[in-house]
């Protein structure tokens, strides 16, 4: 007996790789795996129902909790990647992960997805996958299959597909963001319509959302608690009903494509503002500027589906040495469909209003006019190069031609 576990979401492409798997692959038996990173729950009910139909054994993982944790990871961190806070990306791994611990628990020989060719999925999978001894298949990808003929195959077989499969758009959704792609939206002139969107509503009215933060990690809005799964919806819903977190991008994919996608992310986009602007008020010029660059790198890694990497954990390390003292609280205005921060508060502020004020004079033992000899040498270099420091004279400047030089023509 040989046995494959396949990813199965109960759309087109994974229905018609159940009967490939044992057709043109040759497996005795196949078992179906859906992961749980908060997709609709309508979408689960229609995938059991496909397994019913099909006679597969299928076997639901919920990964949630998981996710929303590594969701945290990319607060965290300030992860976007051209704009769109990388939600189908970060779920990419955790679902792998639980399909290869059922194939490992189910003593599966082979493990498959029904990616295609194209896209970024097939190798989010495949990286983790083939760190395991299974073998790895992708049977849209390795039999050239097109839309039209799975279609085809699954009337003369009589697989349950819907007919339109859900309409036309390709969406892919979960607790971080919904992700809309397809039809006419490939045409990156074509302004989405007002029924792509399900997570935010036409802007309308403001409010102000408080988030509490200890240690980088989001612990409650508003006052009340919620753990990170309930946290992430309860912020996708009350933000979303503002209109709030929406993006149109270009992407640029792993394979070289620049694909066009629409996405809503409401709680994402409440989280990053806040902690960013929490961060704002409790790290110094130079940890905010370093950090700016991991930052970048844990995107392009977490875009990748690497957040496994080595490099992920040593960057996770630094940011997490940053995270110390981001303890507080953000509070951000939603209005009009965008979300800006209005207050901020910690213990840790790396600010003293004394300081900053206009109306005080010596503090910590420093006053005003000790900045003048800061001022004297501010831009010394920059002058000497121009040739105007006044305390230089003329013949001694360089007159090679940069800047006005006196002495140059
Ligand atoms: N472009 C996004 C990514 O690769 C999302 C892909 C899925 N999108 C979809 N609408 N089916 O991370």
């Amino acid at each position: 007996m040989t046995r494959v576990a396949l990813a199965f979401s109960g759309g087109l492409d994974t229905t018609v790789c159940v009967p490939l798997l044992k057709e043109e692959y040759g497996y005795d038996e196949v078992i179906g795996v859906n992961v749980d990173v908060g997709q609709p729950t309508d979408e689960f009910d229609e995938a059991e129902e496909t397994a019913d139909a099909l006679g597969l054994d299928l076997h639901v993982v919920d990964a949630k909790t998981e996710f929303a944790d590594l969701c945290f990871d990319a607060v965290k961190a300030n992860a976007t990647y051209q704009g769109y806070p990388l939600g189908t990306a970060l779920a990419r791994p955790v679902i792998a992960e639980s399909i290869l611990e059922v194939a490992v628990e189910e003593g599966c020989d082979a493990i498959a997805h029904g990616c295609t060719g194209k896209g970024n999925d097939q190798l989010r999978f495949e990286a983790v996958w083939r760190g395991s001894d299974l073998e790895v298949i992708a049977p849209v990808r390795e039999l050239g299959l097109t839309r039209e003929w799975e279609i085809d195959y699954a009337a003369e077989k009589d697989l349950p597909v819907e007919a339109g499969d859900g309409g036309v758009w390709s969406i892919d959704e979960n607790i971080w963001s919904r992700a809309v792609e397809g039809g006419e939206l490939e045409n990156p002139d074509y302004e989405p319509p007002a029924d792509i969107y399900e997570w935010t509503a036409e802007p309308d009215g403001e409010t102000t959302i408080e988030v509490t933060f200890e240690a980088g990690v989001p612990v409650a809005v508003d006052g009340e608690e919620m753990g990170p799964v309930a946290l992430i919806q309860h912020l996708n819903e009350h933000a979303g009903a503002y209109g709030v977190g929406r993006t149109d991008v270009m992407e640029d994919r792993m394979l070289g494509l620049k694909v066009r996608e629409n996405y809503e992310h409401p709680a994402a986009t409440v989280l990053l503002t806040a902690h960013q602007a929490l961060e704002d008020l409790v790290l110094t010029k130079n940890e905010r500027s370093f950090k700016a660059g991991i930052e970048h790198e844990w995107a392009e890694k977490a875009y990748e589906g690497l957040v496994f990497a080595p490099l992920v954990d040593a960057l996770d390390a630094f940011i997490d040495e940053t995270q110390e003292t981001v303890t507080g609280t953000a509070t951000v205005k939603v209005s009009g469909g965008s979300c800006r921060v209005v207050a901020r508060d910690s213990a840790y502020a790396v600010y003293s209003e004394e300081m900053a004020s206009f109306n005080t004079e010596d503090v910590a033992g420093i006053a005003q006019e000790d900045a003048t000899g800061v001022a004297k040498y501010h831009g010394l270099q920059e002058r000497l190069a121009n040739g105007v420091a006044a305390s230089v004279s003329a013949p001694e400047l360089a007159t090679d031609g940069r800047g006005d030089a006196s002495g140059d023509e």
